[in-house]
């Protein structure tokens, strides 16, 4: 059978108290739409339909490039009715999966598994065990634990109230079976609405089994209402990242104090990483990096035994092997570092690349340049690349020496070997190993007096 994929979208999210719309706010910088629709696309044989709501434009011009149809419910007349807007996709020998755009932390197994509790006289309930379960729809369960129907909160007697198991939402069931249910909801209960969950009862009825699974843990079918559940699944989904992170052999100094917004392509063993840590996009890590604390790493490629310091910024960058970076340092994109360089601190490179072994340690600027090999680079010295319209690039052949605060204008190239004294506005190529220096000759004037004060 092929998965037929329904994501649920089109609520108003009115208590995020927000003009965006709910399922567009974010979970470690993805929107909460984009986990459904990430976790669901894991599936095999699975086409997914988006329905999103009146006013909710946005949503679907933002998330565009998601493979999925998109379907409009104009008006929200309930969670069954948001359901019927999708039915032309529907086929009668679709396994159908219904799923919450504003449930971001489920688990792939755990669709997996609710699918496969879907026959032709079968359908699979995903249920989960509250110690509060205040809101949600109640499982009705006869004697012998068959499941009989779901209430939801508003329409529960004394007796249903009492109940602890509550309905996730998530429901798989048969294309064919769905759509007759469908077709005979009424709205007949407290909130005037079309309940998806009706089709429970119907399914009893028909004497189709409805067969449950629980949900491992809470947060895994926790819904984001407001802000304040925003954040605890953000804070959910980054312990878990940290988990996955000590599984994988890297130590945190605090589980607690580090953001994963994005993914690794690979990590290598026995890194630490001290706290406040963030990594954003696709990163890769080898073995034994050490990375300090308040450094925010984004798109980075991180060599073997690099040490990075704290308080370091890593955009779209490579560091190659044994290379130290920090602290106060920022490579700014495209800065290409081969192995065993040194990037200290207030150092920004961008759009350059630095051969092996080369040294830039105390405040500088580097951009649009390339570097050779162990070539070091004194304090202050800055590539002067823009003339306020074009920009260009500055050269350094390996094995020269910059003086401190030396300023090149490019287009510039320092031969190999070459040095360069302290001070110097480099405007001319110099030549290979040799002294080059621009720089007023120093005097003494004999005889001079400081001013004092006239009384
Ligand atoms: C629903 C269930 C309830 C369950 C709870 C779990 C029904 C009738 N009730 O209640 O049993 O315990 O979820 O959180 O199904 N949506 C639409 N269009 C609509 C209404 C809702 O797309 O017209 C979407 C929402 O965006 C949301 C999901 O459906 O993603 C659930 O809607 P929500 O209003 O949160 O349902 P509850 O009343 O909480
Ligand atoms: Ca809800």
């Amino acid at each position: 059978m092929d998965i037929k994929t329904i994501i649920l979208a089109a609520g108003q999210g009115t208590r995020m108290r927000s003009s965006k719309p709910k399922v567009l706010h974010k979970v470690a910088e993805k929107a909460l739409l984009e986990h459904v629709y990430d976790t669901s696309a894991q599936l095999e044989n699975n086409s997914i339909v988006i329905v999103y709501g009146h006013g909710g434009e946005l949503v679907k011009e933002q998330l565009n490039y998601l493979d999925a149809n998109w379907v409009e419910q104009k008006q929200q007349l309930g969670t069954g009715h948001a359901v019927q807007q999708a039915e032309s996709f529907i086929r009668d020998s679709d396994k159908v999966l219904i799923l919450y755009g504003d449930v971001p932390l489920l688990k792939n197994s755990t669709i997996e598994k609710l699918l496969d509790n879907v026959t032709p006289d079968s359908i699979g309930l995903l249920t989960v065990e509250l110690d509060d379960p205040k809101g949600y729809g109640r499982i009705v369960r006869a004697e012998d634990g068959s499941v009989l129907k779901i209430v939801e909160e508003k329409d529960t007697n004394a007796d249903e109230k009492l109940i602890t198991e509550g309905n996730t939402g998530i429901i798989a069931t048969p294309g064919n079976l769905l759509k007759q249910w469908l077709s005979k909801l009424q709205n007949s209960n407290a909130q005037n609405e079309f309940y998806l969950t009706d089709v429970i009862e119907m399914a009893v009825k028909d004497g189709v089994q409805v067969i449950t699974n629980q949900a491992v843990s809470m947060d895994e079918v926790l819904g984001v209402n407001d802000r304040s559940q925003l954040a605890y699944l953000e804070r959910a989904y980054q312990l878990k990242q940290a988990q996955n992170l000590m599984l994988q052999g890297v130590s945190l100094r605090d589980p607690s104090r580090i953001d994963v917004r994005g993914k690794f392509t690979s990590i290598g063993q026995d890194i630490e990483i001290d706290i406040n840590v963030i990594f954003e996009g696709t990163n890769s890590i080898g073995n034994n990096v050490v990375i300090g604390a308040n450094s925010i790493i984004k798109n980075a490629v991180i060599g073997d035994d690099v040490e990075i310091l704290a308080n370091c910024i890593i955009e779209d960058a490579t560091v190659g092997s044994r290379s130290r970076i920090g602290p106060f340092a920022r490579l700014r994109p495209q800065a290409e570092l081969a192995s065993d360089v040194h990037i200290g601190n207030f150092v920004e490179i961008k759009k350059s690349t630095i051969a092996m072994g080369s040294k830039i340690n105390h405040l500088s600027y580097i951009g649009d340049a390339t570097i050779g090999s162990k070539v070091n680079v004194g304090a202050g010295t800055i590539t002067c690349n823009y003339d306020g319209v074009n920009k260009f690039r500055t050269v350094i052949e390996d094995g020269a020496f910059i003086g401190s605060d030396t300023q090149l204008i490019a287009p510039v190239t320092v031969g190999k070997g070459a040095t360069i004294g302290a001070g110097s506005t480099v405007t001319k190529d110099t030549k290979e190993n040799m002294l080059t220096l621009s720089r007023a000759k120093q005097i003494t004037i004999k005889g001079w007096q400081r001013p004092v004060k006239v009384k």
